[in-house]
């Protein structure tokens, strides 16, 4: 199928990145952008940077890359700015995270320390481990989003900045559960101006964004933008929005293996995930409140992925366990344990185990990249509402009502690239291929 493409409009001036949360991913993302600018490290992990797109049949040899196929901002025009309950900048808050080694941190230092967040929108009540006094005041939610909203406007004004797009990156709040005050956007604003407890702090920069037209990535597990009230926002003003929580160790590995197991029609007894984490994240996700909302986003995905109403004979019964264990001495080198217990021809057991000694902000940081290169893309073709094609980031992708998220990163990349061709009129690839033998 060819489409006609789409107009998109040139990625023209400066493009910010506003970042609720400036901890281990954010200053880790900014370092690596900075350090790449300057010829000291790769963008490896990035699809836009590094991917490429096969365009046409298999014999036509057309592969660009995907930053010279589409009219993707550059990395030398992203301008960075955020929010954070600590006030450190982002070479001292990049220093505390230990990710990155300080002499390559001392090769961006000044450009690093040049970038203070802002006083956040914060309420312990939604992050019971944190405390910090970098907060704004205000006498209800809406008050504090008008200075989120005033805070976008001065950064896009000071930095002469053409568009924005704006990423959480911020902690993993306490589980919630839409209610009547997300049910539309007039609740909503009533919520915010009564300080109903069912709108978190997440949900408030999401509001400023939306209601300045910059599209919304969450990086996070939270509820946030996948509420009715803010679908309506985002159609209303037809911005961009998409996430939740970013598929990047653990979970990136489950939706590689489980696609892999179910196409060989393998059966699974039971899959136990475990991990311990050392950061800040791990700390905060040690609260079972934070921890249910990371819970429900990790387990969701075996069961789309293996569809055991499809498949009663192999996947019904299967007991599927995710912990994770705040433990201080790994930092941010986080190790992912599974163990999968699988059947196969006459029912013979058999067991998989995978250790990933892995880096949280490493696997994250070129996710956060894409996102923004992606939604602003989307947000100059005209793309509004949810984006269900940016999929391949999410652990639980945001899909309309009524569909099942699709978790097979492999489908997803197919669905990521299609999309692509689509925007440029190029025709879609399916992989059908009789035409080579005819
Ligand atoms: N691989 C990964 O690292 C990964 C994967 C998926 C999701 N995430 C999510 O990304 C988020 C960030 O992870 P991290 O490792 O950078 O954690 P972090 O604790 O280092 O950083 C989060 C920051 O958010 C700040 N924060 C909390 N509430 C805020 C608010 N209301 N306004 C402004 N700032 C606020 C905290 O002070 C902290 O500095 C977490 O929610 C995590 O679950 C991370």
């Amino acid at each position: 199928m060819i489409s006609k493409g789409i107009n998109i409009d040139p990625a023209e001036g400066k493009l910010g990145v506003v970042i609720p949360g400036m901890g281990a991913v954010t200053s880790t993302f900014i370092a690596g952008v900075l350090a790449i600018r300057k010829g000291l490290a790769k963008p490896i992990g990035s699809l836009t940077q590094m991917g490429t797109i096969r365009l046409g049949k298999r014999t036509d040899n057309r592969i660009p890359m995907i930053k010279d196929f589409l009219p993707l901002a550059e990395l030398e025009d992203i301008v960075f700015g955020g929010w954070d309950i600590f006030s450190d900048d982002m070479y001292t808050a990049s220093v505390k995270a230990g990710v990155l080694e300080k002499t390559l941190l001392d090769q961006i230092r000044p450009e690093m320390e040049a970038i203070k967040p802002w006083a956040a929108a914060f309420d312990k009540a939604y992050v019971k481990k944190l405390d910090g006094t970098h907060v704004k005041k205000g006498a209800n939610k809406m008050e504090l989003a008008e200075q989120v909203m005033e805070d976008i406007r001065n950064f896009q004004k000071v930095n002469n900045l053409k568009r924005t797009v704006m990423v959480w990156i911020g902690s993993t709040e306490i589980f919630l559960k839409p209610s009547a005050v997300h049910a539309t956007l007039e609740s909503f604003e009533k919520g915010m101006r009564d300080n109903d407890p069912g709108i978190a702090p997440s949900m408030i920069y999401a509001y400023a964004a939306l209601k300045l037209g910059v599209p919304y990535a969450n990086g996070a597990p939270n509820l946030t933008v996948d509420v009715p009230a803010l679908l309506e926002l985002a159609k209303k003003n037809n911005v961009p929005i998409c996430g939740k929580d970013f598929k990047t160790g653990q979970t990136l590995m489950k939706t590689i293996l489980a696609p892999g197991l179910k196409a060989r029609m393998l059966g699974l007894n039971g899959w136990f995930s475990t991990n311990i984490l050392g950061n800040r994240d791990g700390e905060v996700l040690d609260d079972p409140e934070s921890f249910k909302t990371k819970e429900e986003s990790k387990l969701s995905v075996l069961e789309h992925i293996l569809q055991p109403q499809l498949y009663p004979e192999l996947y019904s019964n299967y007991s599927h366990l995710v912990r994770i264990n705040y433990y201080p001495p790994r930092g941010d080198a986080k190790e992912g344990w599974d163990n999968i217990d699988l059947f196969g021809w006459l029912g013979y057991p058999m067991q998989i185990k995978v250790d990933f000694l892995c880096r949280d902000s490493i696997l994250a940081a070129p996710l956060v990249l894409d996102l923004v290169i992606l939604l602003d893309l989307a947000q100059r073709c005209g793309m509004g509402g949810i984006q269900e094609w940016l999929s391949f980031y999410f652990k639980s992708p945001m899909v309309a009502e009524g569909l099942y998220p699709e978790h097979d990163l492999f489908i997803q990349l197919i669905k990521l690239k299609n999309t692509m061709r689509h925007l440029k009129g190029e025709e879609m690839i399916t992989h059908l291929g009789l035409e080579y033998y005819d």
